[in-house]
């Protein structure tokens, strides 16, 4: 079968979703272990029909005045702050991310760091790398309970929804701030929808899982850390610019609040250079998604995206679906 489009995938990705292109098009991969600096994928893109992109590449009027072939944008990601959708609907560009197969490798990545904070867990193993652990110690890395605390969930879509369902094992209240009602939550934990400032006052721990918007920029900042409790941990999976990071230091340092666990930071790839030093957070490299399964699935999802616009048929996770005259 002759292959019809030609795509470009701006970094090597799982696999199956390659295969799966391959079948229908000629596909050209970044070769670099490494984003592709922006002159690299302005280039890459100038002659691909469609082109199969990351959260890392800025998706933007530049980058659709510069692929004027392509047929769509498939985000290798669920989150598509990246990219402009406006710009994209009124130029009728459909635009696809991958939602549902990383609900739970996120949220548990949430639970994981959310252990880690509160229990000390980094500190505690390098301290014992280090050869400095003289035997049991009844004042060693005291910690926090988990155990019949709140919970607060900033964004109850589906990843928030996943975190709060996973806290049934703990016991624990579960508060939550979205504009919409939680049905599931309610019903199976009795958990309460509430404003922010409750939720900061009233948390012992509080995960984020809001989507970034002009609106939910630095949501959280030094107000909120000073709502927060003293005691209280927050843990991030979500986007970096929800917080402002170098405020974040500042709490961190002063202990306005105990303790944090990011994976997402505000200039990705770069992490103030206050947090470094500080034991009382957790850093992990934006790998929340990082299973095998998840970004297999992410992979299959964003092909199986691509070929359909490639086709002209509606993408099954299209953002935009207003480009198909749909609201
Ligand atoms: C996403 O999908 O938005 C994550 O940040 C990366 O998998």
């Amino acid at each position: 079968m002759s292959k019809k489009w030609k795509v470009y995938v701006t970094r090597q990705i799982p696999h199956a979703g390659i295969e799966l292109l391959q079948k229908e098009c000629v596909v050209l991969v970044n070769p670099y272990d490494r984003p592709l600096t922006r002159e690299e994928l302005l280039e890459n893109i100038k002659d691909a029909d469609g082109v199969l992109c990351l959260l890392t590449d800025k998706i933007d009027v530049e980058v659709f005045d510069t692929a004027k072939k392509a047929k769509g944008f498939a985000n290798y990601a669920v989150g598509y702050d990246n990219m402009d959708v406006e710009e994209a609907t009124k130029r009728g560009i459909p635009l696809s991310n991958t939602p549902g197969v990383l609900t739970d490798a996120t949220a548990d990545m949430a639970w994981a760091l959310l252990f880690a904070v509160a229990r000390r867990i980094v500190e505690a193993d390098k301290f014992l790398r280090s050869g400095s652990w003289g035997g049991w110690g009844p004042m060693q890395f005291l910690g926090a309970d988990i155990q019949g605390k709140t919970l607060g969930i900033v964004g109850a879509g589906r990843i928030g929804t996943a975190m709060a369902l996973k806290s049934r094992g703990f016991d624990m209240q579960v508060l939550y701030h979205d504009e919409h009602k939680n049905e599931v939550m309610e019903e199976k934990l009795g958990a309460k929808q509430v404003d922010m400032d409750t939720l900061l006052k009233e948390s012992d721990f509080i995960s984020i899982h809001a989507p970034l918007l002009p609106s939910t920029r630095h949501m959280f900042d030094m107000q909120a850390f000073k709502k927060m409790k003293n005691s209280a941990y927050l843990i991030n999976t979500a986007r970096g610019p929800l917080i402002n990071e170098s405020e974040l230091a500042t709490a961190l340092k002063s202990g306005l609040i105990a303790g944090a666990g990011l994976d997402v930071y505000e200039f990705e790839p770069k992490v103030t250079e206050d947090l470094l030093s500080l034991n009382n957070v957790v850093l992990c490299p934006h790998i929340a998604s990082a299973t095998t399964t998840a970004r297999t699935n992410m992979a299959l999802i964003a092909a199986r995206n691509l070929l359909a616009m490639l086709k002209g048929e509606k993408a099954p996770q299209c953002i935009n679906p207003k480009v198909y005259g749909d609201n």
